[in-house]
């Protein structure tokens, strides 16, 4: 069986680029590969990296399995689990701080653009963001996954896991198993609606570019209508000339699984573009929502859930995270 893990992080309510980017891959995995033993986790811990209310986190983590359930996610088949319940993952990160250099947790992208708009802001950031790559990487590696699916952003991220896990096991003896990211084929970055030259995120200070996978219909339809494009009138996949249009035919293409520079020539106006990426986006988000609507009722289904994955993810991580102790020369306790 292949070891699938990915995570996502409870800072926000769950995007439509999430969706593209990573959880609908994480179902396709689940319910279409007899071969893998898929690994999904809530990585509340790498909430706390950033400012942060304690109630939120909670309701927003909550929230973000059960979306993760609605979008198709089956507990009889997945292992899903939040990752504050499972100890392994801090306790291998230290390991892993003892693996890793600081300059290379210093230059990571996202690392650096967020510390940049910190310091234009005057304001410091917690040490855990520089750290945070590397809790990461415990998190892959206490599954010995081989795949980890996650969108463009991350891809980063994971190069540096497999960096780490190859020196662990060069000094220490082979401990880990070495990953790769797995990216989907299309829209591995959505970008925001109004700002199409950067990635929608959770938490962009304006919402009106992010779609929400709760976003109702008659919203989802108003961002997609407004969404920034250009002024030349060519419906043509570019994204460094064109990044609003051809950010609408990745997401159209990802919705109807067709290519987006094909797609491309189908318009010949941005209008109609629009209404079949609104449209097509409605739908696909459908289903997500109304399975929501019925287990939102049920915390206690959810809560259960967790429960049990977190007991099955302790059992997966427990043994590589002792094998990594006893490897890099901790005494075992009697
Ligand atoms: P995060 O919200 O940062 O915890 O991300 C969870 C997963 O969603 C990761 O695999 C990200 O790469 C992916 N993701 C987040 N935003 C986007 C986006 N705009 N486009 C594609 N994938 C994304
Ligand atoms: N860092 C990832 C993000 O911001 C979330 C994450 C944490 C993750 N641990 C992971 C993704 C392990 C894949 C595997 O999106």
């Amino acid at each position: 069986m292949k070891r699938i893990f990915s995570g996502i992080k409870p800072t926000g309510h769950l995007t439509l680029g999430n969706y593209l980017g990573a959880v609908r891959q994480w179902v396709e995995v689940d319910q279409h590969r007899a071969d893998a033993d898929p690994v999904f986790c809530v990585v509340d811990l790498h909430a706390l990296t950033v400012e942060h209310e304690p109630a939120r986190v909670r309701r927003l983590s909550r929230q973000a399995a059960t979306l993760l359930l609605a979008s198709g996610l089956d507990p009889e088949r997945c292992t899903l689990f939040v990752q504050s319940h499972v100890n392994e993952h801090t306790r291998l990160a230290y390991l892993l701080e003892c693996t890793a250099t600081d300059g290379e947790l210093r230059r990571m992208i996202q690392y650096r653009e967020k510390t940049a708009g910190a310091a234009a802001a005057g304001q410091g950031v917690r040490l855990s963001l520089l750290t945070y790559p590397v809790l990461m990487a415990a998190d892959i590696l206490a599954y010995g996954a081989e795949e980890v699916p996650v969108g463009e952003d991350q891809r980063q991220h994971v190069e540096l896991t497999r960096d780490l896990a190859v020196r662990f096991n060069q000094r220490y003896g082979h401990t880990f198993t070495v990953p790769r990211a797995v990216l989907p084929r299309v829209a591995a970055r959505v970008m925001d609606l109004q700002d199409p030259r950067s990635k929608m995120g959770k938490s962009h200070a304006s919402t009106a570019g992010i779609v929400y996978l709760l976003d109702d219909p008659a919203t989802v339809e108003k961002k997609v209508m407004r969404a920034v494009t250009d002024n030349d009138g060519e419906v043509r996949y570019d994204r460094e000339a064109k990044p609003g249009v051809s950010n609408l035919l990745d997401v159209l293409a990802a919705c109807t699984g067709g290519e987006p520079e094909a797609l491309a020539a189908g318009y010949d106006s941005y209008g109609a573009l629009k209404k079949d990426t609104a449209a097509a986006v409605v739908e696909l988000l459908r289903p997500v929502r109304e399975r929501h609507a019925e287990l939102v009722g049920d915390p206690a289904r959810v809560d259960a859930v967790l429960a049990s994955g977190a007991g099955r993810a302790r059992e997966l991580a427990r043994p590589v995270v002792d094998r990594a102790y006893r490897a890099i020369g901790l005494l075992p306790a009697a």
